[in-house]
């Protein structure tokens, strides 16, 4: 089976599962320019500058870019169902004092010749769901200007790991079998969304999370975490800051010489000396050495490709593969989070009985409450 990517799956089944339920415009509104903030891109950075977002999706969070009143700002997105829907929502949200240019483009930015270059290059939640790390970032590359920005999103295999296991339920009960993605949503939603209620400022509806998550091919691809991302971005851009923070760094400023500072190095290093804090969102544990850090980082991609496999081929042995990844994982995971490592024991035995409830799994409480991480924010300056 041919690995399928976001935009294909999405334009396949003409749907576009990234809505934000915004009962209050502020609040999102608020919620977003924070997010630049902490970025490092205050609100005043995008006025009368080129922007470009790549994969906006049906635009929700685009809207609290246009309202910053960029010179120009182009929406590149290969899926025309998540096109239209970003171009309805900025039209709903245009307010007098916009006099940004909108330009909306239905390509694979894959397709595109980087002929005109931006200020500013936004690609939030796209990096999960391609094929080929190296080539895309080369593609993001050609639009940016010399000392622009770039700004990324992405999940990685410690980052998604609760997600992936809900995944995993989920995908037992298909079991390869083709279905309609909303009718399976359907089905698990009075289940799913008794997790999200434990998910503070949670705003994508529950089915779309499910089509999104635990059915779309794509969101089983292999993911990206923060060293990969520098190392590929090859030395032409300084990480300027992530989300969450990881990087602490004491030096004294007048030591901040030569070419390159060591910015991305420092970054690096901060991430494996941290990235356990990835594996929940209620845990902040102090830093621990980077190689049991990068011990736990392979089992959780071991697990992933598990799955892959299991979802290429449903069958018991490689049920089988995927549990005995389950222990190792629990193995890597720090003291702190005992509940969680019980509860994948737990899971690791059930995978192994010929028969088990998912429903009834699901239902757990530690799994009920365990989310990761998710979506990492990083910013780069080109240099
Ligand atoms: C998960 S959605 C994220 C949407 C939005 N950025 C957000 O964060 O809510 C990813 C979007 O990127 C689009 N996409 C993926 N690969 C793309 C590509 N090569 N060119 C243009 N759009 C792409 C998909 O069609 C999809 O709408």
């Amino acid at each position: 089976m041919r690995a399928v990517s976001l935009d294909e799956y999405y334009s396949k089944e003409n749907v576009s599962p990234v809505s934000q339920k915004i009962k209050n415009i502020r609040a999102h509104r608020f919620r977003r320019q924070r997010l630049l903030f902490a970025l490092g891109i205050p609100q005043i950075a995008f006025k009368n500058k080129d922007i470009l977002e790549v994969g906006p999706g049906s635009g929700f969070n685009s809207i609290v870019v246009y309202e910053s009143n960029p010179k120009t700002y182009t929406l590149i997105e290969a899926n025309l169902f998540g096109l239209n829907e970003a171009r309805n929502n900025l039209t709903k949200f245009k307010k007098r004092s916009i006099s940004t240019k909108l330009k909306f483009i239905n390509r694979s930015i894959l397709k595109i010749n980087p002929v005109k270059k931006y200020d500013l290059v936004l690609c939030e939640g796209v990096l999960s769901g391609i094929k080929n790390l190296k080539q895309f970032l080369k593609k993001l590359d050609g639009f940016v200007k010399p000392n622009g920005l770039l700004i990324l999103s992405t999940v990685d295999e410690i980052s998604y790991l609760a997600d992936s296991i809900r995944r995993l339920l989920i995908q037992t009960d298909i079991k390869g079998a083709t279905c309609n993605p909303y009718s399976l949503a359907k089905k698990y939603e009075p289940v799913l969304k008794r997790h999200f209620r434990n998910l503070k400022g949670m705003s994508r509806p529950v089915q779309d999370w499910i089509v999104d998550n635990a059915v779309n091919p794509a969101s089983n691809l292999p993911l990206y975490n923060l060293p990969e991302i520098i190392h590929t971005l090859n030395g032409k851009y300084d990480v300027l800051e992530t989300w969450p923070k990881y990087i602490e760094d004491w030096r004294w400023y007048k030591n901040l010489v030569g070419q390159r500072s060591n910015f991305n190095a420092v970054a690096k290093s901060q991430y494996w000396a941290k990235c356990h804090n990835l594996l929940s969102n209620r845990h902040y544990l102090a830093a621990r050495n980077a190689k049991t850090n990068q011990k736990l980082y392979n089992e959780c991609k071991k697990f992933r490709v598990c799955l892959r496999n299991y979802e290429k081929q449903p069958s018991n042995a490689n049920l089988r593969k995927i549990s005995m990844t389950l222990g190792r994982v629990a193995n890597k995971m720090p003291f702190l989070l005992s509940d969680e490592k019980k509860f994948l024991v737990r899971l690791k035995r059930l995978l192994y009985k010929p028969y088990f409830d998912q429903q009834m799994i699901l239902k757990n409480p530690t799994l009920m409450r365990w989310f990761c991480r998710g979506q990492q924010y990083i910013s780069f300056v080109k240099i």
